[in-house]
């Protein structure tokens, strides 16, 4: 089979890795870099590929791609993202889908239209830890999925805050749009659609619009319950960066972030142990305690792998445009639920 041609859009920070990735996959071939900043140039160089200003010139080019990635500022996800479709490239956008649910829908329906391969970068969905557990839940090894309890809680520096990124103390940099967006998308991928969402906001303690914390209940369609504690404000070790240990700036803790009830056992995340009576299922027997096994691997590659299998129709997209913009419907959802002491329910959507 020929190997799936890819350019890369946008050159700043998570451009080059999603590049290199692509660079050393055995199905990919990267024939481009679109960037109009110097650093664009300077990475094709580096990786001895075509260079382009725009995605107007690339597409007008004999380096037309089937695919493209895109790592451009989020603002510009739905225009980069129409033009390329448009162009029929298939797309890996990076998150989030959109900024707002208005030009999220107007993009879905539009790539419909298109029929491109859209994907959507939750690379989560990828991390080892939750590929063991999504098949540890789908096994159905701890039975029918009765309740979930997630735990995202750490302590960001006050300079995170500080210029040039003080947007971060606004409306829209809080911890529901930045980091409960990543917890949903993991919500979604385990357990499916939610239903409704109540929220209890936390104490904030830094004086800035941008909320710092709540507590979350959610109800899934297949009638799973969850809860949900998330904060930036606290010294924690509980959270899905500190517990698998993927992003190398924050220390690995290894300590449970994810608690999941079936009817026939609980596991936790990311130890992957599995808790199951033995013997007779009651309170009064003995515990064993399983072990699930985690192979190591590279979330990024394991990505750029399925979008090209994903492309050649040879697995179902994971991370749909849907799934893409339904994190987002229920950030906002959790935004309302914030502001008014509501429980808010969802528009009915698919994954
Ligand atoms: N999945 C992850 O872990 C992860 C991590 C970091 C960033 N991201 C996402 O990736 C995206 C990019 O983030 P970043 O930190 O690399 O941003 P960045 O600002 O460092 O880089 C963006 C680059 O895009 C270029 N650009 C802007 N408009 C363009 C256009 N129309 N065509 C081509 N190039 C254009 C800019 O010149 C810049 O070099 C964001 O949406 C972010 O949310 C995801
Ligand atoms: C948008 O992109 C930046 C990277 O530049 C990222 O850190 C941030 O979380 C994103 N913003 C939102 C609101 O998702
Ligand atoms: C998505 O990818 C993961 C990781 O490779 C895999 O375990 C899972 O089965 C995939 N899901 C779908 C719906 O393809
Ligand atoms: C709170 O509720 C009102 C009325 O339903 C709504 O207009 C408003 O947008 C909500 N607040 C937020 C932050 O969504
Ligand atoms: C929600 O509750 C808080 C704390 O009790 C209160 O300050 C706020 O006014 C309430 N908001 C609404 C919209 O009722």
């Amino acid at each position: 089979m020929s190997k799936v041609k890819f350019a890369v859009i946008g050159a700043g920070l998570i451009g080059p890795r999603h590049a290199r990735t692509v660079a050393a996959d055995p199905d990919a071939e990267l024939v481009a870099i679109v960037d109009p900043m110097p650093g664009g140039a300077k990475l094709a160089s580096e990786l001895s590929t075509a260079h382009y200003k725009s995605i107007a010139d690339l597409v007008a080019s004999p380096d037309k791609p089937d695919a493209a990635i895109i790592c451009t500022p989020n603002h510009t996800h739905v225009p980069v993202a129409t033009e390329l479709s448009d162009a029929g490239i298939n797309i890996l956008i990076e998150k989030p889908f959109s900024t707002d649910i208005p030009s999220g829908k107007n993009l879905l329906e539009h790539l419909g239209k298109t029929g491109v391969t859209a994907l959507v970068g939750h690379h989560r969905r990828f991390n080892p830890y939750m590929v063991a557990a999504k098949k540890i839940v789908d096994s159905g090894k701890i039975g029918t999925i009765i309740a979930i309890n997630g735990i995202w809680t750490l302590y960001k520096p006050d300079d995170y805050f500080q210029p040039p990124t003080e947007w971060r103390q606004s409306s829209t940099g809080g911890v529901i749009l930045i980091n409960m967006i990543h917890e949903v998308d993991l919500l979604h991928y385990l357990l499916g659609p939610i239903l409704t969402v109540h929220a209890e906001k936390a104490i904030s303690r830094r004086g800035f619009v941008a909320e710092e914390g709540a507590a979350l209940t959610f109800r899934f369609k297949s009638g799973v319950v969850g809860t949900f504690v998330i904060a930036d404000n606290v010294p924690s070790p509980y959270n899905f960066e500190s517990g698998t240990g993927e992003n190398p700036t924050i220390p690995k803790t290894g300590a449970d972030f994810y608690r999941i009830f079936g009817t026939e056992a609980a596991l936790s995340v990311p130890d992957m142990s599995i808790w199951s009576h033995e013997g007779v299922k009651t309170w009064l027997s003995p515990f064993k305690k399983e072990t699930y096994p985690v192979q190591d691997a590279v979330p990024f590659e394991l990505q750029v792998r399925h979008f090209i299998k994903a492309i050649r129709g040879q697995e179902k997209p994971n991370c749909t445009a849907q799934a893409g913009l339904a994190a987002l419907m229920v950030c906002e959802a959790i935004r309302t639920a914030l502001d008014n002491n509501s429980t808010e329910t969802l528009e009915p959507y698919e994954l």
